[in-house]
This record gives C-alpha cells, structure tokens and sequence, in this order.
C-alpha cells in the first residue's frame, strides 16, 4: 500500500429531517451569502425549510448559480460578498451549485486576479471563506471533498481545481431531498458516482485489499439500488443508500493509498464545455472507451472487476473484455447514451480539438502511470464518435 495522509474535517449531518440542524450548525450573528441554482428550491420547499430553520440570522441571497457553474456568475457573488460585507457562506444545490461556492470561497480573499486560480490550478490552503452545504443532488460528492470544477464561459474551458481550505465545515445530506429530482438527474448522479469508483479502482492490481473491497462495494450497492431509485425516488431505503454512496465514492477515503486514473474526467469535461453534455453523461461516453484503449495496461484489474461485480468466468482476456461490455450496459439500463454522435452531429473535429488543449496545458500523459499519451487520448475520443 501507499503511504497516505488522510484530512477531512468537514461535518457530515445524514439523514431524515437534518436541515433542522443549521442554526446549531452556524453560530448566531454571523451574516450568510444563501446560494443556490437556478430556483428548483423553491419548488421543493428546501429554501423554505432553510428561512425558518435560519430566523434571527442576516442573510443575503445569491441565486441563478448554474449548472457546470461559470466563472462570470461566480465573480459576481464575490462583489456581493465584499460589498455586504459576509461572515459565511450556505450553499444549497447540487454538485454545481456546492463547486461554485468552493471557488467563491476561494475568491473571495485571494491575492491576484481569481481567473489563476482556475487556469494555473492554485491551490487553496488557507485564506477561503468558510461555508457550509445543504445537498440537493446526490452525484459528485462535493459535499465531502474540497475539489470544485468550474467553466469559464469566454473560453469554453472546463477546468478541475481545489485545496485544503475548501472542505465545506458541514454539510447536510437529507435523503428525501432526491424525490423532487428529474429522472434525468438521478441517473447522472448514480452513473458520476459510479465512475468515481471506476477512477480510483480501475487501474492494476495493488495491494490496498481493503480500498478494493470498499470500492467493490460501492459499485455493488450502486448496481442494486441504481435501477430502483430512479423508478421510486421516495423509498427512502432506495434513497438513503443511493445518498450515501455518492458521498464516499468521492470523499478521499477510496483513493487513499492507491493509484487512480481521472482521464475518463478530464476528458468528459472536455465533452461538456464543448456541447454542453450533462457531466455524468460525459462520463458514459468516454469510460468504456478509455477501458477499451488502455485495455492491456488496464486488463488484469478488469478482470478482478469483471470477477467480482458481475461474476463472470472465464480466461482473463474474456472476463475483461465482457467488463466492460457489462459495464456500458448497465449506463445504457441507468438511461445513458455512451455515443457523442447521439448528443451531436458536430462532432468530426473533437479529438484534435481535445488533442491540441491538452497539448497547450502540457497534460501529455494522463492516468496511473501517465500512459494516455495524446495520441491515445485521440483514439479514445475517435472510438465514441
Ligand atoms: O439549479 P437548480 O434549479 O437547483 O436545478 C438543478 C440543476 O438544474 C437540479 N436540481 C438539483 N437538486 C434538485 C434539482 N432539481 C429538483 N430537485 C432537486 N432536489 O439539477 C440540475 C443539475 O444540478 P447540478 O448541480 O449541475 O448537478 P450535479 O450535482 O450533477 O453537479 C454537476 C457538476 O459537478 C461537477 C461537474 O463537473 C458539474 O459541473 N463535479 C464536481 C465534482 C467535485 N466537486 O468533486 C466531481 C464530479 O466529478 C464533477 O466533475
Ligand atoms: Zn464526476
């Protein structure tokens, strides 16, 4: 096993009726930047729940955060910050809405022009604003780690950042939350958690035998209860165990003390700055091609994967192969599209594209050993035209 160091200090409240919690949560005085999506909670009564559990606080509100948040909106919000003069930040959303406030966090008090922090990936390990989250989507896993993703909108760049100061200090995961959620959503929540696992699993053989048997475990339970929850999204058995899944596919515990991958990532965020592509859906299209690509590096743990979680037999080069054919069923049985060519017509130019990004970031080797070369990350974006 690696060696690791594992931090995570944000405070987890999980369950029924939680959001009742926040006023112990936040201490009396401060004044709140309330931020939020596009408005879906006020259709579901989570800002409702959010006032009354709020009384005698300050608050400023600050809505219209989107999804894949932008840097312009983002910026907006720190002026407000400035000028009103806030302690804390409440972010109240998915995984769009809880990333936007991590760089806003950061923002806020940073020394330079905050467009660096994004385009030169500075990490943040001191100086952010403290916030909290309420989660709304079960997906990313933002709600525990302290990696946010933000689009800047006169680039059309997508770009990953984060930093030790941008854990949230709490956040709170009420399962119930998901029942006014599109189908839509809950399908990209159980397929981004799903491929979070598949990142931090889906390399070669180690000997971190317990990370294995975690992330084996997330995948089974995302597997059984994947299909279920988004047919019965108020079972809160379905919901509770969905919830929590997602939170610790991404939460650092996984990851530690094994080699993980997060080209399938890089990639699909690639796909969703160019054609605005759902995030998870990204993931649909380039993970089994990534697998397909890499197959000899990638084999042997396909076919622990493949031993495992679908319990086929067979040679190691059959079990591996049927892997990942298991695999791009069960995305098409969660209402996934894992061709670009079925989100765009205007997709003949996309490699080269992705190919000439990378090149000017200087990402010419991603993966667990740095083996997707350019020229690899050409195949695999050519293989899911
Ligand atoms: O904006 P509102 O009106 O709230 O509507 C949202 C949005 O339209 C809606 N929604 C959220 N909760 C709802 C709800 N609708 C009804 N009922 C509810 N309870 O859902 C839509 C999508 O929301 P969004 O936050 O964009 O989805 P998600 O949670 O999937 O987040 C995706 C973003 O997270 C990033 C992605 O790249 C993408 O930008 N990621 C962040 C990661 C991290 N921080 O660790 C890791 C991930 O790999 C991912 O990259
Ligand atoms: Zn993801």
């Amino acid at each position: 096993m690696l060696n690791f160091e594992l931090y995570n200090p944000t405070q987890l409240i999980f369950g029924k009726g939680q959001i009742e919690k926040l006023n112990t949560l936040i201490p009396q005085g401060t004044k709140i930047l309330l931020a939020y999506g596009g408005g879906s909670i006020f259709k579901n009564g989570i800002h409702q729940q959010v006032i009354e559990n709020l009384k005698g606080y300050e608050i400023v509100e600050f809505g219209g955060i989107e999804p894949n948040p932008h840097f312009e909106t983002l910026m907006k919000a720190v002026e407000v910050i400035k000028a009103e003069k806030i302690d804390f930040i409440l972010a109240v959303g998915g995984g769009s809405v809880i990333d936007g406030v991590k760089f806003i966090s950061a923002a806020v008090n940073f020394n330079g022009n905050p467009i660096d922090i994004l385009q030169k990936r500075i990490l943040i390990k001191e100086n952010a604003m403290p916030f909290g989250t309420i989660l709304t989507l079960p997906a990313t896993g933002s709600e525990m780690n302290s990696g946010y993703v933000v689009t800047i909108k006169a680039t059309q760049e997508k770009l990953a950042a984060g930093g030790s100061a941008l854990f949230p200090k709490f956040s709170i995961c009420d399962p119930t939350v998901i029942q006014s959620l599109p189908k839509r959503q809950l399908e990209n929540g159980v397929v981004d958690a799903f491929t979070h696992v598949m990142e931090q699993y889906l390399t070669y053989p180690h000997d971190g035998y317990l990370q294995d048997r975690i992330a084996e475990g997330i995948l089974q339970t995302l597997i059984e209860v994947g299909p279920k929850v988004v047919e019965h999204p108020e079972d809160y058995a379905l919901a509770s165990n969905f919830m929590w899944c997602c939170t610790m596919a991404l939460n650092g515990l996984i990851q530690k003390g094994v080699p993980s991958d997060w080209a399938t990532h890089m990639i699909g965020h690639e796909l969703t700055a160019l054609y605005n592509i759902d995030h998870a859906r990204t993931l649909a299209i380039i993970g089994p091609n990534l697998y397909r690509v890499l197959f000899e590096a990638k084999k042997a743990k396909l076919a622990q994967y493949g031993k495992r979680i679908f319990n086929l037999s067979g040679s190691e080069e059959e079990i591996a192969k049927e892997a990942i054919e298991k695999t791009v069923a069960f995305f098409h049985q969660m209402g996934m599209d894992t061709q670009l060519s079925q989100y765009t017509d205007d997709y003949s130019k996309t490699a080269d594209f992705i190919v000439k990004r990378f090149e000017e970031r200087g990402w010419k080797g991603l993966g667990e050993n740095q083996q997707v070369t350019l020229e690899k990350v050409k195949s695999i974006v050519e293989l899911s035209y």
